[in-house]
Protein backbone atom coordinates (compact mmCIF):
# COMPACT_ATOMS: atom_id res chain seq x y z
CA UNK A 1 0.00 0.00 0.00
CA UNK A 2 2.75 2.70 0.85
CA UNK A 3 4.09 2.72 -3.16
CA UNK A 4 0.36 2.59 -4.61
CA UNK A 5 -1.97 5.80 -4.33
CA UNK A 6 -5.49 4.72 -3.82
CA UNK A 7 -8.61 7.12 -3.47
CA UNK A 8 -12.42 6.48 -3.21
CA UNK A 9 -15.20 8.70 -4.55
CA UNK A 10 -17.56 8.89 -1.63
CA UNK A 11 -19.88 11.59 -3.63
CA UNK A 12 -19.92 14.25 -6.40
CA UNK A 13 -16.49 15.86 -5.20
CA UNK A 14 -16.13 14.56 -2.31
CA UNK A 15 -12.98 11.71 -2.27
CA UNK A 16 -11.66 9.49 0.43
CA UNK A 17 -7.94 10.02 0.15
CA UNK A 18 -6.81 8.77 3.58
CA UNK A 19 -4.61 5.57 4.24
CA UNK A 20 -5.33 1.92 5.50
CA UNK A 21 -3.30 0.68 8.34
CA UNK A 22 -3.13 -3.40 7.97
CA UNK A 23 -0.45 -4.34 10.04
CA UNK A 24 -0.53 -1.57 12.93
CA UNK A 25 -1.01 -4.07 15.91
CA UNK A 26 -1.59 -1.60 19.04
CA UNK A 27 -2.58 1.88 19.37
CA UNK A 28 -1.28 4.56 22.11
CA UNK A 29 0.86 1.24 23.28
CA UNK A 30 -1.88 -0.09 24.87
CA UNK A 31 -4.85 -1.12 22.73
CA UNK A 32 -4.67 -4.49 20.56
CA UNK A 33 -5.82 -3.50 16.68
CA UNK A 34 -6.64 -7.13 16.10
CA UNK A 35 -7.89 -5.83 12.78
CA UNK A 36 -5.36 -2.94 11.96
CA UNK A 37 -6.79 0.56 11.83
CA UNK A 38 -7.54 3.21 9.36
CA UNK A 39 -6.26 7.36 9.23
CA UNK A 40 -8.93 8.71 7.29
CA UNK A 41 -8.48 12.15 5.12
CA UNK A 42 -11.58 13.46 2.64
CA UNK A 43 -11.31 16.15 -0.05
CA UNK A 44 -13.55 18.09 -0.69
CA UNK A 45 -13.99 19.91 -4.27
CA UNK A 46 -15.89 23.36 -4.03
CA UNK A 47 -16.46 25.22 -7.18
CA UNK A 48 -14.70 27.98 -5.57
CA UNK A 49 -12.18 26.50 -2.59
CA UNK A 50 -11.05 23.27 -1.71
CA UNK A 51 -10.87 21.24 1.78
CA UNK A 52 -8.81 18.96 2.81
CA UNK A 53 -10.71 17.02 6.30
CA UNK A 54 -7.89 15.81 8.34
CA UNK A 55 -4.61 14.30 7.44
CA UNK A 56 -3.06 11.10 8.50
CA UNK A 57 -0.49 9.57 11.10
CA UNK A 58 2.83 10.48 10.46
CA UNK A 59 3.75 7.05 9.43
CA UNK A 60 1.57 7.29 6.12
CA UNK A 61 2.55 10.71 4.68
CA UNK A 62 3.84 9.02 1.18
CA UNK A 63 0.42 7.16 0.80
CA UNK A 64 -1.27 10.81 1.85
CA UNK A 65 0.94 13.05 -1.00
CA UNK A 66 0.60 10.13 -3.52
CA UNK A 67 -3.29 10.18 -3.01
CA UNK A 68 -3.06 13.78 -3.59
CA UNK A 69 -1.34 13.74 -6.91
CA UNK A 70 -3.23 11.03 -8.00
CA UNK A 71 -6.25 13.41 -8.16
CA UNK A 72 -3.89 16.10 -9.34
CA UNK A 73 -4.76 18.33 -6.59
CA UNK A 74 -3.29 21.92 -7.45
CA UNK A 75 -4.46 23.99 -4.37
CA UNK A 76 -5.65 23.06 -0.98
CA UNK A 77 -7.39 26.01 0.29
CA UNK A 78 -8.22 24.60 3.90
CA UNK A 79 -7.31 22.26 5.88
CA UNK A 80 -9.90 21.20 8.00
CA UNK A 81 -8.50 20.09 11.41
CA UNK A 82 -11.45 18.26 13.61
CA UNK A 83 -8.81 16.87 16.56
CA UNK A 84 -5.29 17.43 17.06
CA UNK A 85 -4.31 14.13 17.88
CA UNK A 86 -1.14 13.58 15.76
CA UNK A 87 -3.00 9.96 13.96
CA UNK A 88 -5.16 12.59 12.45
CA UNK A 89 -3.02 15.82 12.64
CA UNK A 90 0.42 14.17 11.87
CA UNK A 91 0.71 15.26 8.53
CA UNK A 92 -0.96 18.61 8.27
CA UNK A 93 2.95 20.36 8.46
CA UNK A 94 3.31 18.46 4.57
CA UNK A 95 -0.32 19.47 3.43
CA UNK A 96 0.73 22.98 4.59
CA UNK A 97 4.21 23.01 3.12
CA UNK A 98 2.79 21.25 -0.59
CA UNK A 99 0.01 24.03 -0.26
CA UNK A 100 1.70 26.78 0.44
CA UNK A 101 -1.68 29.18 -0.15
CA UNK A 102 -3.48 26.49 2.44
CA UNK A 103 -4.69 27.57 5.76
CA UNK A 104 -5.34 25.10 9.10
CA UNK A 105 -9.20 25.77 9.97
CA UNK A 106 -10.17 24.75 13.29
CA UNK A 107 -11.24 25.99 16.82
CA UNK A 108 -9.04 28.17 18.92
CA UNK A 109 -8.54 25.12 21.56
CA UNK A 110 -7.11 22.72 18.92
CA UNK A 111 -5.44 25.65 17.33
CA UNK A 112 -3.43 25.60 20.57
CA UNK A 113 -3.10 22.06 20.18
CA UNK A 114 -1.61 21.74 17.35
CA UNK A 115 0.37 24.62 17.85
CA UNK A 116 2.58 23.23 20.13
CA UNK A 117 2.25 19.60 19.12
CA UNK A 118 3.06 20.21 15.48
CA UNK A 119 4.63 23.66 16.22
CA UNK A 120 2.55 25.06 13.06
CA UNK A 121 3.03 29.22 12.67
CA UNK A 122 0.19 31.69 14.15
CA UNK A 123 -0.60 32.56 11.00
CA UNK A 124 -1.37 29.57 9.27
CA UNK A 125 -4.40 29.26 11.20
CA UNK A 126 -8.30 30.62 10.58
CA UNK A 127 -10.13 29.66 14.13
CA UNK A 128 -14.23 28.85 13.87
CA UNK A 129 -17.06 28.86 16.35
CA UNK A 130 -20.02 26.59 16.76
CA UNK A 131 -22.19 26.23 13.99
CA UNK A 132 -19.83 28.55 11.99
CA UNK A 133 -20.34 27.76 7.96
CA UNK A 134 -17.55 27.95 6.02
CA UNK A 135 -18.28 28.54 2.04
CA UNK A 136 -15.96 26.30 -0.81
CA UNK A 137 -18.78 28.32 -3.58
CA UNK A 138 -21.42 25.39 -4.24
CA UNK A 139 -20.43 23.42 -0.71
CA UNK A 140 -20.89 24.41 2.96
CA UNK A 141 -19.04 23.46 5.55
CA UNK A 142 -20.32 23.88 9.00
CA UNK A 143 -18.43 22.94 12.28
CA UNK A 144 -19.88 21.18 15.43
CA UNK A 145 -18.05 22.31 18.39
CA UNK A 146 -18.07 18.85 19.70
CA UNK A 147 -15.60 18.67 23.32
CA UNK A 148 -14.31 15.62 24.95
CA UNK A 149 -15.37 13.17 22.35
CA UNK A 150 -12.50 12.38 23.38
CA UNK A 151 -10.05 15.62 23.69
CA UNK A 152 -11.34 18.69 24.90
CA UNK A 153 -10.62 20.28 21.52
CA UNK A 154 -12.49 18.11 19.09
CA UNK A 155 -15.01 19.45 16.64
CA UNK A 156 -17.29 17.84 13.88
CA UNK A 157 -17.39 18.91 10.34
CA UNK A 158 -20.70 18.49 8.41
CA UNK A 159 -21.24 19.05 4.48
CA UNK A 160 -24.49 20.93 4.38
CA UNK A 161 -25.10 20.06 0.90
CA UNK A 162 -24.43 16.26 0.84
CA UNK A 163 -25.76 15.99 4.44
CA UNK A 164 -22.12 14.13 5.25
CA UNK A 165 -20.95 14.25 8.58
CA UNK A 166 -17.04 13.83 9.40
CA UNK A 167 -17.04 13.39 12.87
CA UNK A 168 -13.17 12.66 13.22
CA UNK A 169 -12.57 10.17 16.42
CA UNK A 170 -16.62 9.78 17.02
CA UNK A 171 -18.06 6.73 15.63
CA UNK A 172 -14.77 5.42 14.42
CA UNK A 173 -13.42 1.62 14.44
CA UNK A 174 -9.71 0.66 14.38
CA UNK A 175 -10.72 -2.04 11.19
CA UNK A 176 -8.56 -1.80 7.73
CA UNK A 177 -10.48 -2.77 4.97
CA UNK A 178 -11.19 -1.67 1.28
CA UNK A 179 -14.27 -2.06 1.81
CA UNK A 180 -14.97 1.59 2.84
CA UNK A 181 -18.67 2.00 2.70
CA UNK A 182 -19.46 -1.23 4.35
CA UNK A 183 -22.44 -3.17 4.78
CA UNK A 184 -24.39 -2.83 8.40
CA UNK A 185 -23.56 -5.61 10.29
CA UNK A 186 -22.07 -7.96 12.79
CA UNK A 187 -18.68 -7.05 12.44
CA UNK A 188 -19.00 -3.53 11.54
CA UNK A 189 -21.11 -3.12 15.06
CA UNK A 190 -18.57 -5.21 16.54
CA UNK A 191 -15.51 -2.83 15.45
CA UNK A 192 -17.23 0.48 16.10
CA UNK A 193 -18.44 -1.46 19.88
CA UNK A 194 -14.78 -2.46 20.76
CA UNK A 195 -13.33 1.23 19.78
CA UNK A 196 -16.52 2.75 21.98
CA UNK A 197 -15.30 1.20 24.73
CA UNK A 198 -11.77 1.69 24.77
CA UNK A 199 -12.31 5.42 23.30
CA UNK A 200 -15.38 7.50 24.08
CA UNK A 201 -16.56 5.04 26.84
CA UNK A 202 -15.31 7.92 29.67
CA UNK A 203 -16.93 10.24 28.04
CA UNK A 204 -20.41 8.50 27.50
CA UNK A 205 -22.52 11.64 29.06
CA UNK A 206 -21.17 14.15 26.55
CA UNK A 207 -21.29 11.82 23.73
CA UNK A 208 -25.02 11.37 24.07
CA UNK A 209 -25.27 14.91 24.11
CA UNK A 210 -23.40 14.99 20.86
CA UNK A 211 -25.62 12.26 19.24
CA UNK A 212 -28.61 14.48 20.05
CA UNK A 213 -27.00 17.14 17.69
CA UNK A 214 -25.95 14.83 15.36
CA UNK A 215 -29.84 13.63 15.26
CA UNK A 216 -30.58 17.03 14.58
CA UNK A 217 -29.15 17.55 11.00
CA UNK A 218 -30.69 14.78 9.53
CA UNK A 219 -27.36 13.19 8.21
CA UNK A 220 -27.11 10.79 5.10
CA UNK A 221 -23.78 9.66 5.70
CA UNK A 222 -21.22 9.43 8.20
CA UNK A 223 -17.55 9.68 7.30
CA UNK A 224 -15.67 9.03 10.62
CA UNK A 225 -11.41 9.28 10.68
CA UNK A 226 -11.24 5.63 11.61
CA UNK A 227 -12.89 2.50 9.97
CA UNK A 228 -15.41 2.26 7.25
CA UNK A 229 -18.30 5.29 6.07
CA UNK A 230 -21.87 4.67 7.49
CA UNK A 231 -24.11 5.21 4.82
CA UNK A 232 -26.69 4.23 7.04
CA UNK A 233 -26.15 6.69 10.00
CA UNK A 234 -29.17 5.16 11.85
CA UNK A 235 -27.21 1.92 12.12
CA UNK A 236 -24.14 3.39 14.52
CA UNK A 237 -26.31 6.21 15.69
CA UNK A 238 -28.63 3.78 17.66
CA UNK A 239 -25.72 1.38 18.52
CA UNK A 240 -24.37 4.58 20.56
CA UNK A 241 -27.94 5.00 21.76
CA UNK A 242 -27.70 1.38 23.47
CA UNK A 243 -24.10 2.25 24.54
CA UNK A 244 -24.75 5.14 26.36
CA UNK A 245 -27.80 4.61 27.89
CA UNK A 246 -28.48 3.78 31.29
CA UNK A 247 -29.42 -0.03 30.37
CA UNK A 248 -27.38 -3.09 31.01
CA UNK A 249 -27.14 -6.47 30.36
CA UNK A 250 -27.60 -9.33 32.94
CA UNK A 251 -24.20 -10.53 32.65
CA UNK A 252 -21.19 -10.72 34.78
CA UNK A 253 -17.60 -9.69 33.79
CA UNK A 254 -14.73 -11.65 35.78
CA UNK A 255 -11.52 -10.51 35.44
CA UNK A 256 -9.52 -12.79 36.94
CA UNK A 257 -5.62 -14.16 37.93
CA UNK A 258 -4.23 -16.95 40.28
CA UNK A 259 -0.84 -18.01 40.72
CA UNK A 260 -1.63 -21.32 42.64
CA UNK A 261 -4.63 -22.29 42.01
CA UNK A 262 -6.89 -20.66 44.68
CA UNK A 263 -8.40 -17.60 43.31
CA UNK A 264 -9.00 -19.75 39.88
CA UNK A 265 -10.88 -22.45 41.84
CA UNK A 266 -13.00 -19.63 43.59
CA UNK A 267 -13.60 -17.73 40.12
CA UNK A 268 -14.40 -21.43 38.18
CA UNK A 269 -16.96 -22.43 41.43
CA UNK A 270 -18.25 -18.49 40.89
CA UNK A 271 -19.00 -19.29 36.99
CA UNK A 272 -21.02 -22.09 37.69
CA UNK A 273 -22.79 -20.79 40.49
CA UNK A 274 -23.80 -17.58 38.07
CA UNK A 275 -24.15 -19.91 35.28
CA UNK A 276 -26.57 -22.18 37.22
CA UNK A 277 -28.92 -18.86 37.85
CA UNK A 278 -29.41 -17.95 34.65
CA UNK A 279 -26.33 -15.42 34.42
CA UNK A 280 -24.49 -14.88 31.03
CA UNK A 281 -20.60 -14.98 32.99
CA UNK A 282 -17.56 -13.42 30.42
CA UNK A 283 -14.39 -14.75 32.54
CA UNK A 284 -11.10 -12.95 31.10
CA UNK A 285 -7.99 -14.68 32.61
CA UNK A 286 -5.37 -11.40 32.69
CA UNK A 287 -2.40 -13.30 31.86
CA UNK A 288 -3.70 -13.55 28.37
CA UNK A 289 -6.54 -11.03 28.09
CA UNK A 290 -6.74 -8.82 25.07
CA UNK A 291 -7.46 -5.17 26.85
CA UNK A 292 -10.17 -4.39 23.93
CA UNK A 293 -12.08 -7.43 24.44
CA UNK A 294 -12.16 -6.85 28.32
CA UNK A 295 -13.16 -2.98 27.71
CA UNK A 296 -16.22 -3.91 25.43
CA UNK A 297 -16.97 -6.33 27.48
CA UNK A 298 -17.69 -3.22 30.10
CA UNK A 299 -20.09 -1.07 27.86
CA UNK A 300 -22.96 -3.02 29.06
CA UNK A 301 -22.62 -5.43 31.80
CA UNK A 302 -24.59 -5.11 35.07
CA UNK A 303 -22.22 -6.34 37.17
CA UNK A 304 -18.50 -6.44 37.71
CA UNK A 305 -16.35 -9.24 39.77
CA UNK A 306 -12.38 -8.99 40.11
CA UNK A 307 -10.78 -11.98 41.27
CA UNK A 308 -7.07 -11.86 42.79
CA UNK A 309 -4.41 -13.60 44.90
CA UNK A 310 -2.74 -11.46 47.07
CA UNK A 311 1.05 -10.64 46.20
CA UNK A 312 3.12 -8.81 48.70
CA UNK A 313 0.37 -7.71 50.51
CA UNK A 314 -1.28 -6.18 47.95
CA UNK A 315 -3.34 -7.76 44.95
CA UNK A 316 -1.65 -9.26 42.17
CA UNK A 317 -0.32 -6.97 39.35
CA UNK A 318 -2.22 -8.21 36.62
CA UNK A 319 -5.59 -6.96 38.69
CA UNK A 320 -4.62 -3.69 39.88
CA UNK A 321 -4.05 -3.06 36.11
CA UNK A 322 -7.60 -4.04 35.48
CA UNK A 323 -8.90 -1.77 38.06
CA UNK A 324 -7.29 0.72 36.75
CA UNK A 325 -8.45 0.02 33.40
CA UNK A 326 -12.04 -0.09 34.67
CA UNK A 327 -11.55 3.02 36.71
CA UNK A 328 -10.72 5.16 33.37
CA UNK A 329 -12.84 3.25 31.29
CA UNK A 330 -16.22 4.11 33.59
CA UNK A 331 -18.47 1.84 32.82
CA UNK A 332 -22.05 1.50 33.79
CA UNK A 333 -21.65 -1.00 36.37
CA UNK A 334 -24.46 -1.13 38.75
CA UNK A 335 -22.89 -3.70 41.12
CA UNK A 336 -18.88 -4.53 41.80
CA UNK A 337 -17.54 -7.37 43.92
CA UNK A 338 -13.88 -8.78 44.88
CA UNK A 339 -13.00 -12.21 45.51
CA UNK A 340 -9.67 -13.77 46.13
CA UNK A 341 -7.28 -15.16 48.36
CA UNK A 342 -4.15 -15.00 51.01
CA UNK A 343 -1.28 -16.73 52.59
CA UNK A 344 -1.03 -14.76 55.32
CA UNK A 345 -1.78 -11.18 55.47
CA UNK A 346 -3.59 -9.19 52.77
CA UNK A 347 -4.47 -5.72 51.90
CA UNK A 348 -6.04 -6.76 48.29
CA UNK A 349 -9.69 -5.58 48.89
CA UNK A 350 -8.71 -2.17 50.27
CA UNK A 351 -5.94 -1.82 47.34
CA UNK A 352 -8.56 -2.21 44.60
CA UNK A 353 -11.39 -0.35 46.11
CA UNK A 354 -9.09 2.54 46.62
CA UNK A 355 -8.42 2.47 42.78
CA UNK A 356 -12.00 2.29 41.91
CA UNK A 357 -12.93 5.82 42.65
CA UNK A 358 -14.50 6.33 39.84
CA UNK A 359 -16.86 3.41 40.15
CA UNK A 360 -20.41 4.07 41.51
CA UNK A 361 -21.52 0.53 41.48
CA UNK A 362 -23.28 -1.06 44.70
CA UNK A 363 -20.94 -3.21 46.44
CA UNK A 364 -21.58 -6.63 46.75
CA UNK A 365 -20.18 -8.78 49.77
CA UNK A 366 -16.44 -9.96 49.14
CA UNK A 367 -15.28 -13.33 49.51
CA UNK A 368 -11.70 -13.81 50.18
CA UNK A 369 -9.92 -17.30 50.79
CA UNK A 370 -6.92 -17.96 53.39
CA UNK A 371 -5.11 -20.47 51.43
CA UNK A 372 -7.19 -23.04 49.33
CA UNK A 373 -10.79 -22.21 48.99
CA UNK A 374 -13.16 -24.70 52.03
CA UNK A 375 -16.46 -25.33 52.44
CA UNK A 376 -17.14 -22.42 54.10
CA UNK A 377 -15.42 -20.32 51.05
CA UNK A 378 -17.69 -21.93 48.58
CA UNK A 379 -20.39 -20.96 50.83
CA UNK A 380 -20.07 -17.59 50.11
CA UNK A 381 -19.80 -17.89 46.82
CA UNK A 382 -22.79 -18.92 46.44
CA UNK A 383 -24.65 -16.07 48.70
CA UNK A 384 -22.49 -14.05 45.95
CA UNK A 385 -24.43 -16.18 43.18
CA UNK A 386 -27.72 -15.40 45.04
CA UNK A 387 -26.73 -11.34 45.56
CA UNK A 388 -26.23 -10.80 42.03
CA UNK A 389 -28.86 -13.02 40.84
CA UNK A 390 -31.37 -10.86 43.29
CA UNK A 391 -29.86 -7.39 42.44
CA UNK A 392 -30.37 -8.78 38.60
CA UNK A 393 -33.68 -9.67 38.84
CA UNK A 394 -34.36 -6.06 40.61
CA UNK A 395 -33.35 -5.16 37.13
CA UNK A 396 -35.93 -6.36 35.61
CA UNK A 397 -32.66 -7.98 33.38
CA UNK A 398 -33.51 -12.10 35.01
FE1 LIG B 1 -7.87 8.79 16.26
FE2 LIG B 1 -7.96 10.68 19.06
O1 LIG B 1 -7.24 10.02 17.50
Amino acid sequence: MDKKSWVHKITEGVYWVGALHWDRRLFDELIPLPEGTSYNSYIIFGSEKTALIDAVDFSKQKILVENLKSLDVKRIDYVISNHAEQDHSGEITKVLELYPESKVVTNPKCKDFLKELLLIPDDRFITVNDRQPLSLGDKTLEFIIAPWVHWPETMLTYLREEKILFPCDLFGSHLATTDLIAEDGAELYRGAKRYYAEIMMPFKNLVKQHIAKVEGLGVRMIAPSHGPIYKNPSFIINAYKEWTSDDVKNEVVLPYVSMHGSTEKMVYYLIEALVGRGIVVKPFNLTVTDVGELAMSLVDTATLVIAAPTMLVGPHPYAVYAAYLVNALRPKLKFFGIVGSYGWGSKMVETIEGILTNVKAEKLPYVVAKGYPKVEDFKSLDRLADAIAEKHKGLRIL
